[in-house]
């Protein structure tokens, strides 16, 4: 076998979206970390240089709340959630360089200079804006934190920025009867001093960089260079890039009581983990950050967060005077069953669940069988999974090594053939490597694993045409016997080989068991000969059924006690419930009613007509329950009103009252079933 040329060594940063130090990991995130992971392993493996950083996103309203619920400084938050994040990241496996903290002194004095040259070459302004503020909490109010009626439609109950209903979009202020989330005050309007960053100042360098204008690897996927096209379109707004105290953040030097916005800092901290990394390694940080780096740097992330990686952020860096990256790399949605991630069904799944049942390589292996390069959502669906795990690795890989090791350790002393008795056949497995690593590259995972199965039946074909168990019950076919086994075991590596980006812990136990160190991409080149494995261990057991369906049940219960009433028409889980008093609450005339009659809403998305019998009256409510219940399935159904809401009138028509249901939005929500809501019209105290 000849050796082949090694290709250039090339030097590669590559970083995952920073998860927000406000909840746990979940099979969603995983998404990306896995592919990300995947990718940073396999160039590796290429013996290129290639550092994978990553952090917690630790600053922003949220987690300040949320910190302040909890009674504990925000510090203590984040500080909590890291060690939760880096302990689930282990568990599957990811393998940071460097996992640290957008709230770090890195992060601190990266984003001051950051800033502070945007300002000084002219890019930053200051305006008055006109905002919400909760005069309770004393604090400037986010779009999600403010909730009222729409402006458009009149529909109760949405968020601050646009309408569940209608679709219209809005600033805060301009609610009917506006609230804060926080606090239940109504927010007043306050102006406040704003900088803001002068995007447009960057619109010819970025059309010119997200139109993948003289590069070798495409800045942008396709589909996302169609998304900025209407971007561009829609003209270049100023970015708001300041906020008020009380904020969870770094201060902005030269403006007292203004801090970064959360966005503004985050990704910046892909820099300051790079640079804490390199702090400590003895890594030449501007080898890999100066304008003209020749190293390549890479972002994956989800499509959500587009804007603020393929427009904002090369537009900072550009006018920091660091260097852009060289691609963004963005994935779909991860969905379960064919749905969205649901906590009532059990599919809001979460890292540490999933772990306290099922090996994570299965998880890593069906994602990689499912990852293509483009942005469409990837269905995770459970039968699938394990039908695919089975087959593939149980089935086909390691039943490769359990059908040969046996014979090898027993009858030969441990001991391979010193000869490759099929060099024809091998061949094949070492000329797949360059297909399979070019469709790695290309983060074509899909067409890889499709490679690799194919080999390994192959491989199987050949134990089975050989049946090296027959040969084993004749006298004087050792060394056939020997041969055959030493081909499966050598075919057994290069399959492994080809995994390892995919399933490290799995190449890992091979190695041992293989006994000729680690497998890098060219350990294919040649095959072991005349050389002593150990004794062979299942690598992997088959997916348990049963093991899936417990950890569904775990999820549904983790959901349960979040699962709270809400009002038929938010359809969402608030952040943070408004507070009221004893007083306001004993006003809330609530009572069981009977649905009588539903019908749809001609023209609305979310709206079901309800006609209501509250005991001896009839009352119709529109509710925006659509997503959740077919009008048919409601009809006898029971249901708790809020018998005392004034009349609105609505786009669609009037609503004589608020229907209560119980979950967490769109298709998860509950109406009481007939023997549940006792009698129509009785209250409910
Ligand atoms: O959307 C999110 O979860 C953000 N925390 C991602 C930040 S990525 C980067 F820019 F820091
Ligand atoms: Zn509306």
């Amino acid at each position: 076998m000849k050796q082949k040329k090694q290709a250039n060594k090339r030097s590669i940063l590559v970083t995952s979206a920073l998860p927000y130090a406000n909840g746990p990991i979940h099979l969603g995130h995983l998404v990306e970390y896995i592919q990300t992971d995947i990718w940073v392993r396999f160039q590796k493996m290429r013996e290129h240089e290639c550092y994978y950083v990553c952090a917690d996103d630790a600053h922003g309203t949220p987690i300040m709340l949320h910190a302040q619920k909890l009674g504990i400084s925000p510090e203590a938050l984040i500080a909590k959630i890291s060690a939760e994040h880096q302990r689930d990241f282990a568990g599957f496996g990811i393998g940071f360089d460097n996992f640290y903290s957008t709230h770090s002194d890195e992060n601190r004095e990266l984003a001051e200079l950051i800033y502070l040259r945007l300002k000084a070459a002219g890019h930053i302004e200051s305006r008055v804006i006109k905002q919400a503020f909760d005069p309770e909490k004393e604090m400037f109010l986010p779009d999600r934190f403010v909730k009222g009626e729409c402006p458009k439609c009149c529909t109760v109950d949405q968020y601050g920025d646009n309408c569940e209903a209608c679709g219209a979009t809005y600033a805060p202020i301009d609610l009917k009867n506006p609230v804060s989330v926080i606090s239940g005050a109504t927010p007043i309007e306050k102006e406040a001093e704003h900088l803001f960053f002068k995007l447009d100042h960057f619109a010819a360098m970025l059309r010119a960089w997200t139109g993948n204008e003289g590069v070798a690897v495409s800045t942008l996927q396709t589909e996302v260079t169609h998304k900025l096209k209407e971007w561009f379109t829609a003209g270049l707004q100023d970015w708001d890039i300041s906020r008020d105290a009380p904020y969870f953040g770094f201060e902005i030097p030269g403006s007292p009581g203004k801090f970064f916005y959360v966005w503004m800092d985050a990704p910046i901290g892909y820099i300051a983990s790079f640079k804490n990394y390199c702090d400590k390694h003895a890594v030449d940080f501007e080898r890999f950050w100066a304008k003209d780096s020749a190293a390549e740097v890479y972002h994956f992330i989800g499509k959500d967060i587009l804007r603020f990686h393929a427009l904002f952020w090369p537009a900072v860096l550009e006018g920091a005077g660091f260097r852009k990256p060289t691609a963004i790399f963005a994935h779909g949605f991860l969905m379960v069953n064919g749905q969205k991630m649901s906590k009532s069904r059990g599919t809001f799944i979460k890292a540490e669940t999933y772990l306290k049942y099922l090996n994570p390589e299965y998880l890593r292996y069906y994602f990689a069988a499912r990852l293509n390069d483009r942005i469409d959502d990837l269905d995770l669906n459970f039968d699938d999974f394990a039908a695919r795990v089975n087959s593939d690795l149980v089935g086909k890989v390691v039943n490769i090594a359990s059908r040969c090791a046996g014979f090898i350790k027993k009858r030969f002393g441990g001991q391979l053939s010193a000869q490759c008795s099929e060099p024809a056949l091998y061949q094949e497995f070492e000329a797949k490597g360059d297909e399979i690593a070019r469709f790695y590259e290309q983060r074509e995972y899909s067409r890889a694993i499709r490679e690799i199965m194919a080999l390994a039946d192959k491989a199987n074909q050949y134990i089975d045409e050989k049946e090296p168990w027959v040969l084993a019950k004749q006298k004087n076919r050792d060394a056939e016997l020997q041969a055959i086994c030493s081909m499966g075991i050598n075919f057994f590596r290069a399959l492994i080989t080809y995994l390892k980006p995919v399933l490290p812990e799995m190449a890992v136990q091979s190695e041992m068991f293989l006994n000729a160190g680690e497998l890098t991409w060219s350990s294919v080149q040649k095959p072991l000969l005349a050389h002593e494995i150990k004794k062979f261990k299942p690598l992997m057991s088959r997916v348990d059924a049963e093991q899936i369906e417990k950890m569904i049940h775990e999820s549904k219960q983790e959901a349960a006690p979040a699962a709270k009433i809400a009002t038929a028409a938010t359809a969402v889980d608030d952040p943070i419930a408004p507070m009221i008093d004893y007083a306001a609450f004993s006003k809330v005339d609530l009572r069981i009613a009977r649905i009588v009659a539903a019908e749809d809403v001609v023209g609305a998305d979310k709206l079901l007509c309800l006609q209501l019998d509250i005991g001896g009256e009839t009352r119709q409510v529109l509710a925006g329950i659509k997503a959740a219940y077919s009008p048919q399935d409601l009809i006898g159904k029971h249901t708790v009103v809020v018998a005392n809401l004034a009349p609105r009138k609505m786009r669609f028509g009037v609503s004589e009252g608020m229907v209560l249901a119980a979950g967490p939005g769109g298709k998860d929500l509950w109406i009481l079933e007939p023997h549940e809501g006792a009698m129509p019209g009785m209250r409910v105290k």
